[in-house]
Parts: structure tokens; sequence; C-alpha cells
């Protein structure tokens, strides 16, 4: 649905987290207004990821929802003629981290599967004109995917002056140490319905609305830091070594960390243990926004999937990745004393959205209800997507 026009190697090795690219007519997509106004109403507005932003600042809740009594809950909701006001003079409403909506998700799904990296959805809408900023200029921690959905948007790139910034390390904090060039940006392109922008994080952007309503789809990724691998030695490894627990002597740098600082390096360069936290990470963090289908799976008649259902699997990395280690959905399967399972999903990873009686024609040598066995119970714990 999303043509990248960039081969998926050539952007990981390219592009990803150090170029920007921009991409016309992307995609083919409509969404109604009806639509729109539902994402919106869905939103939980009491979230912080929710978020009316005007004249650059975020506004504060109390300006535009209000809490009443509903029937025994109190609940929250818009304040109609408030959010209205404020959205004509130029505001900018954002739902961030969008779920269950089946809409955004088949973006965000080839989002994720083209970087091999989680996704968060964004929605932002405004009917601002060249003057009402709603940010300044700021940098992302996240590579984000700009989607333009509705209208044109301009958008104002700067080459980074801080590479890579960490979640912690959001422009709007560090202004004291680093800020947007005022020189001409180095990217300027204007979104039209369709197009779509890869902005890595770290660079500078001030998304400006051009007197029409713009809404887009901003879908952000998120690698694993090299960080992370450490504070995951420090917490796991690192106190099984005698080394780690030792005092620090008070009051004095004379301490000699020379053993310490061997360590963590001969940690650091562990391939094995390297691995232990990928897996452990993969199974912690990813999780895929799947189909429900409980007339299918939970109704206790039914044992198998039908013939022309449609299967995709729920991996976040690719199979050769992770040799024998298969990771979806928090859960790890090990196919290396399966071959067949093994060969099957190899298959189904490159035949996305295969169709059950393909992969049974495809398998004919093997006892039709062992594979089809295979299949539905693979679905049931969430490691194939039926469509
Ligand atoms: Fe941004």
């Amino acid at each position: 649905m999303i043509n990248f026009n960039i081969n998926r190697d050539i952007f990981l090795s390219e592009y990803q987290n150090s170029r920007p690219f921009f991409q016309k007519k992307s995609f083919d997509f409509s969404i109604t207004d009806e639509q729109i106004d539902e994402i919106i109403l869905r939103s939980d507005v009491l979230d912080d990821d929710f978020k009316l932003n005007y004249k650059g600042k975020v506004l504060p809740k109390e300006k535009y929802i209000d809490g009443f009594q509903d029937i025994g809950k109190f609940r929250y909701k818009l304040n109609k003629a408030a959010f209205v006001s404020y959205m004509r003079n130029g505001a900018t409403v954002i739902a961030n981290k969008i779920y269950n909506e089946p809409l955004i998700y088949k973006f965000h799904n080839e989002v994720e599967k083209y970087t091999g990296r989680p996704a968060l959805s964004s929605l932002y809408i405004s009917y601002g004109g060249y003057n009402d900023s709603s940010f300044r200029s700021h940098w992302d921690t996240r590579d984000v995917f700009v989607m333009q959905l509705k209208g044109k948007k301009l958008w104002r790139l700067h080459k980074p002056n801080y590479e890579l910034p960490l979640p912690t390390q959001q422009s709007k904090d560090m202004e004291h140490i680093v800020t947007c060039p005022k020189t001409n940006p180095d990217f300027e392109f204007l979104l039209e319905e369709g197009d779509l922008l890869y902005v890595p994080r770290g660079w500078w952007h001030d998304p400006v609305p051009c007197g029409e309503r713009t809404v887009h789809l901003s879908v952000g990724t998120y690698g694993v830091y090299r960080n992370d691998f450490l504070i995951w030695l420090i917490n796991e490894e690192l106190p099984n070594h005698l080394e780690s627990r030792k005092y620090l002597n008070s009051f004095n740098s004379h301490d000699n960390l020379e053993d310490y600082a061997e360590l963590i390096k001969q940690l650091l360069l562990d391939k094995n243990l390297l691995k232990k936290f990928n897996v452990q990470h993969a199974l912690k963090h990813f999780r895929s926004n799947d189909n429900l289908h409980i007339n299918s799976l939970c109704n206790p008649s039914v044992n198998k999937l039908d013939l022309d259902k449609q299967i995709s699997l729920n991996l976040f990395h690719k199979v050769e990745d992770l040799n024998s280690d298969l990771i979806a959905n928090g859960i790890l399967l090990k196919v290396d004393k399966r071959p067949d399972m093994e060969k099957i999903i190899k298959f189904i990873v490159n035949h996305s959205n295969v169709k059950v009686e393909e992969i049974l024609s495809e398998f004919s040598y093997l006892d039709v209800e062992y594979v089809q066995d295979m299949l539905f119970k693979l679905a049931c714990y969430d490691f194939i997507k039926v469509n």
C-alpha cells in the first residue's frame, strides 16, 4: 500500500538514522471526514498523549476539556466551543499513540515491516496559516514517517547539530546547549495528499500549515540503543561478578577501576550476551496489532483456519537474524527441532499474506491435519496474523 520506492536493504544501510527522503504520491489512501472525527472522538482526551498545540506550546487540559457526571461515573470530554475556537485560531490537535484503529494500522504495520522496528502512530490536524506554526522548530527523538492524508503542509529541515538525541534529550529541554541553525533549511518539502517524508531523529523541523486544512499521520519508529544493552548488563550480568560489587572508596579519586573497566568491556563484547539481551528485549517490547477473529479462534467447534484465509507472520526480525529462535508477541518459539515447522514459517516469511490452501499445496507431502493444526495453534498464540 505504501510505495517507499527505496529498496528495504538500501533504506536500512543508507537512510535509516541518517538522512531524510521524500516520496511524491507514495500511497493511495482515502479517509473520510467522519473517520477522522471518530479517531479524535475515540481518543482519551485526558491522557497526555492527546494534545492541543497553540502558538508553540501545549495547552493545559483545563483550557479545552470539561468533566461531568456521566450516569454514576465522572468523565471528561472536549469542551466543544473551546476546542473549535482554538482550532479556528490556528491550533493543531494531536492524537498521539493511536491504538486499535484498523485504518491507521494499515500504514503502521507497513512501516514496522519496512524498518524492522516497533512504531507509534500519531494524527495531526490543523487549519492554520503560514504564520500559525503550532510548534517551534524542534527535533524528534524517534525516526518519523510523515504521511500527508489531507491538504498540504510545508516541512523545512535542518541537519542535526546534536546527533542522535535519546528520548531523554528533547530539543525543548536543551536550548541552553543547542538551538536550530538560523541558516536556510537544508531541505524544504511541500507535502501534499499521498506524499511521504522520512525524517530521522535529530533533524530540526518546523512543520507549517499552508492556510488550508492539513491532516497528516506520523509513524515514529524506535530502535534499540547501545545504552539499553549496557543498562541490561548492569542489571542482569554485572552483579554476578565480584568486581562490580566492591565499594568505591569514599571521598577520593584514587580507586583503581581498571579490572572493573576490563570486565565491562568483556561483557559488552560477548556475542552470546548480546543475543540474550536482544531476545529478552524483543520478548518484552515487541507486540503486533493483531485482529482478534473471535468466531474463528474462540469457537470450540472450530479447530482449523479456513482455506481462503491469508496468513502473515507477526515477527519483528528476519528469520535468519536469530537463527532458530523466533519471537512474536512475547513468545519465543524454538524451531530447530521442528524442521517442518521451520520450513513452513520460512515459506510464510517469503510469501506474505499467503493463503492457507497455498501452504497446504506447497507442503502436500505433509499430513494435512498436522499442518492445519500447527497453523491454528500459531494463530491462537498470536504468532501469525490471519486476514
Ligand atoms: Fe516533530
